[in-house]
């Protein structure tokens, strides 16, 4: 475009409404589906996977932290929380139940407009560009900010399988120093908690504390270079790591069938229905991955037939898994006396199976770090279509001539994921991710309600069954959810931070670009006012 061109183009907005009022409405402008799919079209990305390899993936993204550490604090509660005891199995139906109702609307979303973007991209066709913006931005938190909770936990699992070769392995690998396997804030607390002084035992530079969980970087950047290679032999990485974690689950399973003793499910429900609540809060967690598998639409042969099939396929395989790690943990052992790191292998420890306790930490292992594959894809594919779409540097969406992969946001964002997971402990980034991943969640639904009324006419291959009513309730879901795990206070201010950097990046960069560079009469439609 020409400069006199964008003058023009300014000029035309103007005309649309009273000059400041016509730039505002710009904020809620919108993506012609058929627009996002013909740029789709003509993307460079190599188109390699199959259903198959989508289903894969979605067990890749999901069976995780969530199964493998938090279900023991779901069952047997913290001194924070109360727990559900076996009901626990009523609260993988239930976060299950919120994550179907959204798969759903995930899925007709998907196979109508295959395009990379995820829940970014639907937003954008359906709720405007300020709405598309504000939910890229949420999923960075649910895909970025959460695999630094998923890379924690890995160097845990990690350290926890080291310190079995105590005596054999050199100290400095089974006995880190603290510091160099946390973050700042959980080796001070965990120094503090014995008895020594963290600023004599955590070494500076200066002012500036040394303290980072290398582990957890160092399987960052291994995921960052699979990712920079390809997405296929990423997907070939993951399927390895799936076969593993879910060959180490059914041998949970199938061995601890047999340790059951039927009177540990007695009483079932021991803090009623608000332990099976908090249950289905932590839990939901454990679900978190599964709409990655829609971030790789445009990698995808037969997307419109396949995404669907990968992502309701997955997350139906977890959920029956899950019932079952949850129905023979809770059979296998009292509710008081369930490990709260560690629950599946410690269960085997209990029954004094210690074989397959080690097995178990290796699917752990393999298990985190699919998760951490499928959740940096989903990240950077949906920084590509931002990029794309403007709204982002075109650096975020340059493609590697031999790879065909966005190599350069690869790096950046395993470069960002790592940096930040020195600043950000556990926790922090599990509550930031799980917000995010309610807002982006409670969108989609909304956004399919949206299109079905603004454009009932468009070629559906998938439909949510019972619209309105299914969208609706997992909307409504959605915000209970938000509105009952309410975060602590240091969250809130975090997640305000988060949402006033991604404003500013915004009318700073992305809404002047588009404004100037993007328009064309075709893709984009300006909402008047109501
Ligand atoms: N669902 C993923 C996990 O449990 C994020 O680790």
């Amino acid at each position: 475009m020409t400069a006199n061109e964008v003058i023009d183009r300014e000029k035309e907005d103007i005309c649309i409404t009273p000059a400041f009022i016509g730039k505002f409405t710009n904020i809620f402008r919108k993506k012609n589906p058929d627009a996002l799919i013909n740029s789709a079209n003509s993307n460079k990305l190599k188109r390699s996977l199959t259903a198959f390899d989508l289903t894969i993936l979605g067990i890749g993204g999901v069976i995780g932290a969530g199964i493998f550490a938090l279900s023991g604090t779901a069952a047997a509660g913290s001194s924070t929380h109360v727990g559900a005891g076996p009901a626990v199995m009523i609260s993988l139906i239930l976060a299950a139940t919120a994550c179907c109702l959204s798969a759903l609307c995930y899925a007709e979303f998907a196979a109508m407009i295959p395009v990379a973007g995820s829940a970014y991209t639907y937003t954008y066709a359906t709720l405007g560009e300020i709405a598309a913006w504000f939910i890229g931005w949420m999923l960075m938190l649910e895909y970025a900010i959460g695999n630094i909770t998923v890379a924690s936990s890995w160097s845990g699992y990690l350290m926890n399988f080291l310190k079995g070769f105590e005596g054999v392995l050199p100290n400095f690998i089974t006995n880190p120093p603290l510091w160099l396997i946390h973050p700042y804030s959980i080796a001070a607390e965990k120094f503090k908690a014995a008895g020594l002084d963290p600023a004599l035992n955590i070494p500076h530079l200066g002012p500036i504390p040394i303290s980072m969980d290398l582990p957890a970087i160092f399987i960052i950047a291994v995921v960052t270079a699979f990712l920079y290679v390809g997405i296929k032999e990423s997907t070939k990485m993951a399927f390895t790591m799936v076969v593993v974690k879910l060959i180490v689950i059914c041998l949970f399973i199938g061995v601890g069938a047999f340790y059951v003793k039927p009177d540990n499910w007695v009483p079932f429900a021991p803090n009623g229905m608000k332990g099976i609540f908090v249950g289905a809060y932590l839990l939901f967690f454990a679900y978190i991955g599964f709409d990655a598998v829609s971030t790789a639409a445009e990698e995808t042969k037969n997307p419109q037939r396949d995404l669907p099939i990968g992502i309701l396929a997955s997350l139906a395989i977890c959920t029956v898994l899950y019932m079952a790690v949850a129905a023979v943990l809770t059979g296998m052992v009292p509710m008081n006396m369930i490990d709260t790191h560690a629950p599946i292998a410690a269960a085997m420890k209990t029954v004094n199976q210690n074989w397959i306790a080690g097995f178990i930490s290796i699917g752990a292992i393999a298990g985190l770090t699919s998760v951490l594959l499928v959740l940096q894809l989903g990240a950077s594919r949906i920084l590509f279509a931002m990029s794309r779409d403007k709204l982002l540097p075109g650096v975020f969406s340059r493609i590697h001539s031999k790879f065909h992969t966005p190599h350069i946001n690869t790096i950046i964002l395993g470069s960002m994921i790592a940096l930040l997971s020195l600043v950000l402990d556990l926790n922090a980034a599990a509550e930031l991710c799980n917000i995010g991943t309610f807002t982006a969640f409670l969108m989609v639904c909304v956004g399919v309600l949206v299109l079905r009324k603004t454009d009932p006419g468009r070629h559906r291959p998938f439909k949510v069954p019972f619209a309105p009513v299914t969208p609706a309730l997992g909307a409504l879901i959605c915000l209970v959810l938000i509105i009952f795990g309410l975060p602590s206070f240091k969250t809130l201010i975090m997640f305000g931070i988060w949402i006033t950097i991604g404003m500013t990046i915004y009318f700073t960069y992305g809404f002047k670009k588009v404004s100037r560079e993007h328009l064309t009469e075709e893709d984009t439609e300006i909402l008047p006012l109501t």
